[in-house]
């Protein structure tokens, strides 16, 4: 009688709290509301099957419990029941999952005329490039990197030359533009998420993996590391900003281009050559 309790006491804590729980999503800030979608069905799916087999469970406990001189009826297999079982658990299933499948085909499908732009994960920071004007990523190889060159930009590809370089800084998107995120690491798995856009997807080394949205509001968000990836992958955060196109187009003429900050870093090593000159004179 207790135990029959308990477990109808399971099941109404339980959606009561589903309910009323104060830790539900942040409000969605991008088209991909088919996410939530999705996850919702799974939830009334699931839902459905917890309650009706706890509450079955506490009807049978309760309804077959120990009387004196009875005695259990032995039947060891049941083809009609077992036949119900398996096409209603079949159905559910491809219930949770078909939904999925269309909405992944979207994921993956840019629209045409969406931005590109890249994020580069490494441990543990993220950086962003932007083709410049010429609408154009340059080409890029790990064995690039340098200090003066952290994105491995070929220097020979004039497309790389007015990639406009984010470093140590906050993303930039600019509102109702879809864009499509392409993402690279350059030492082991990350993964770019920003909940609020309900989108996420791992970085692979040597692989440049991708998704698209469109941001639907302004606002600020976190950007978070989704994989673990070493000792600072708690501290590998980052903001992005969604604004009007034209502030988002100021704040990108404000950056330095790849040929910029070769230019600069060039400057910088020119100076220290001539210092070091200076001193091996005196
Ligand atoms: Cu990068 Cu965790």
């Amino acid at each position: 009688m207790i135990v029959a309790f308990v477990l109808l006491l399971v099941v109404i804590g339980s959606v009561g709290f589903h309910l009323i729980s104060p830790w539900w999503w942040t409000p969605i800030a991008s088209n991909w509301g088919y996410i939530d979608d999705t996850i919702n069905l799974t939830f009334w799916i699931t839902g459905f099957v917890f309650v009706a087999v706890l509450t079955f469970m506490a009807y049978c406990v309760f309804r077959f419990r120990h009387t004196k001189g009875h005695k259990a009826h032995y039947e060891p297999e049941s083809a009609k029941l077992e036949i119900w079982l398996s096409v209603l658990t079949s159905l559910g299933v491809i219930a949770m999952l078909t939904p999925g499948l269309f909405v992944w085909y979207q994921f993956i499908t840019v629209p045409d005329g969406a931005d590109e732009f890249e994020v580069l994960g490494q441990q543990w920071m993220w950086s962003y490039r932007y083709p410049g004007k010429d609408g154009r990523l340059g080409k890029t190889d790990p064995r690039n990197v340098t200090a003066d060159n952290p994105f491995g930009i070929d220097t020979a590809d004039p497309a790389g030359q007015d990639d406009v370089l984010v470093q140590g800084e906050d993303l930039h998107l600019p509102l109702d533009r879809p864009v499509k995120f392409l993402l690279r690491s350059l030492d082991v798995l990350h993964d770019f998420y920003v909940p609020q856009f309900r989108a996420k997807m791992d970085m692979i080394p040597g692989m440049i993996t991708y998704f698209w949205i469109t941001p639907t509001r302004t606002g600020t968000f976190d950007i978070l590391c989704a994989e673990l990836c070493g000792v600072g992958h708690h501290a590998m955060r980052g903001i992005v900003v969604v604004e009007e196109e034209s502030a988002y187009k100021d704040w990108l003429a404000q950056q330095p281009t790849f040929a910029q900050s070769l230019a600069k870093a060039n400057a910088g090593t020119r100076r220290v050559s001539t210092l070091n000159a200076g001193g091996s004179v005196r």
